[in-house]
């Protein structure tokens, strides 16, 4: 018991470390309705393996292209205004837009990991789900804008 109740104050000290550094008023305004997600660094990396076919549209840096919109900054942080399982079955389901659907749930969780570290998210000790009905009970955490 004692154990629990200490994760909890640690976990309570790291939203408030959160809070602090938090830069965009949109995210501040949002109201998270479940659990925060998670995404590890491994698949944070893994993800940038697979945003290897998302490049040619979206850019290198996740900037836009002429092909596809930008997946960072304030245009793409609306995106965080929803559940993140919208954004999981969004891609799943739509992107590359040159061959939607082939993405496998792995490589959709792992790429949406990658976009969440671009967009300012931190990789913490929990894997993003890549089951959208577990996305769909979770919330964003509070995160540092990236322009
Ligand atoms: C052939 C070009 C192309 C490729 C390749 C492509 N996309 Fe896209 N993507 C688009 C276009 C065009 C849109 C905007 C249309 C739309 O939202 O349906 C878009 C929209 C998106 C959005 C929503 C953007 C927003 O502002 O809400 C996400 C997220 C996304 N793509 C992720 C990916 C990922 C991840 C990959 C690689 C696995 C990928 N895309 C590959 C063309 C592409």
């Amino acid at each position: 018991m004692r154990l629990l109740l200490s994760i909890g104050f640690a976990a309570g000290g790291l939203l408030a470390v959160g809070t602090a550094v938090q830069l965009a008023p949109t995210a501040a305004e949002a109201q998270p309705a479940g659990p925060p997600i998670s995404f590890t660094d491994q698949q944070a990396r893994q993800g940038r393996g697979v945003y290897g076919g998302c490049e040619s549209c979206h850019g290198g840096d996740l900037l836009g292209l002429d092909g596809g919109p930008a997946l960072v900054g304030e245009g793409f942080a609306r995106r965080f205004n929803d559940s993140p399982a919208e954004l999981f079955t969004f891609i799943k389901d739509n992107m590359p837009a040159d061959l939607p659907g082939s993405l496998t749930p792995a490589s959709t969780a792992a790429v949406m990991a990658y976009i969440l570290q671009s967009n300012g998210f931190t990789a913490g000790a929990d894997p993003l789900s890549s089951d959208p009905a577990v996305l769909a009970t979770q919330s964003y955490p509070p995160h540092t804008q990236v322009p």
